[in-house]
């Protein structure tokens, strides 16, 4: 790979500003300072250095995001604010994007990469990647709503779901619930409830393919999965 493209993979600055790092002698492949831009490295073997600091190459990042509400899970919006406004500097140059979606007013995990190969695993109907959510529901949920969503509820649009798991936490005129779905339709729980004839006051999503949020994260804060999350997430199916 080239030098100037390991510099900005690495974050270290613009094509243009790495270009200057160069050309002020910064820059150092195994010891030797290196001007040529276009020079190429192999990134798994030599040293480079920036002012004597050791760059380690990462092609791709995966960051465990804690939605809050009020953000879209887009890359960009015209109006709104994105999920992509809340990366922090020092993932940016990584650009990464959103693994699935949430609705605005959804909040808990969402997961940001630039893996686009894992991405699409992870959303992909075929790999049946379990997530589960916790919600505030108006009205009574039953142990018949339960049995209805363990079957396959069908949705307005006559789409028969895939079984989801419903827990019920507690019931009233309001209730809590955690549901665990393997499949990702649009608005789909709360599509899910409407079918049987409740509405999702608020709606969070605990976990997907594995990885829990962490109970740490603030709303809106962000941190990379550990290795043993990494993995988690390679091992789909
Ligand atoms: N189901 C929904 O209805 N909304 C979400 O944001 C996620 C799942």
């Amino acid at each position: 790979m080239r030098i100037d493209k390991f510099l900005c993979d690495c974050g270290i600055g613009t094509r243009k500003e790495v270009k200057a790092l160069l050309k002020s002698g910064s820059i150092s492949v195994n010891g030797k300072a290196v001007r040529d831009a276009a020079l190429h490295i192999d990134e798994k073997r030599d040293l480079v250095c920036a002012n004597g600091e050791v760059l380690i190459y990462q092609k791709y990042i995966y960051l465990m995001l804690n939605k809050p509400a009020g953000v879209v899970s887009a890359t960009y919006d015209n109006h709104l604010p994105t999920v992509i406004d809340l990366v922090e500097d020092a993932y940016k140059h990584f650009e990464v994007f959103p693994v699935g979606r949430l609705d605005i007013d959804t909040t808990g995990l969402l997961l940001l990469t630039n893996d686009g190969q894992l991405a699409h695993k992870m959303i992909s109907p075929k790999h049946r990647v379990a997530k589960t959510y916790s919600a505030h529901i108006a009205g009574t949920v039953t142990q018949a709503d339960a049995d209805i969503f363990a079957k396959g509820v069908t949705l307005d649009d006559g789409y028969v779901c895939m079984p989801g798991d419903l827990h019920i936490i507690n019931s009233g005129t309001e209730s809590d619930i955690e549901l665990t779905i393997y499949e990702g339709k649009f608005h789909q729980v709360k599509r899910m409830f409407e079918a049987v004839g409740k509405k999702v006051l608020t709606l969070k999503r605990l976990s997907m393919g594995g990885i829990c949020l962490d109970s740490a994260l603030e709303e809106g804060k962000m941190r990379p999965l550990t290795e043993k999350e990494i993995q988690l997430l390679q091992k789909i199916q």
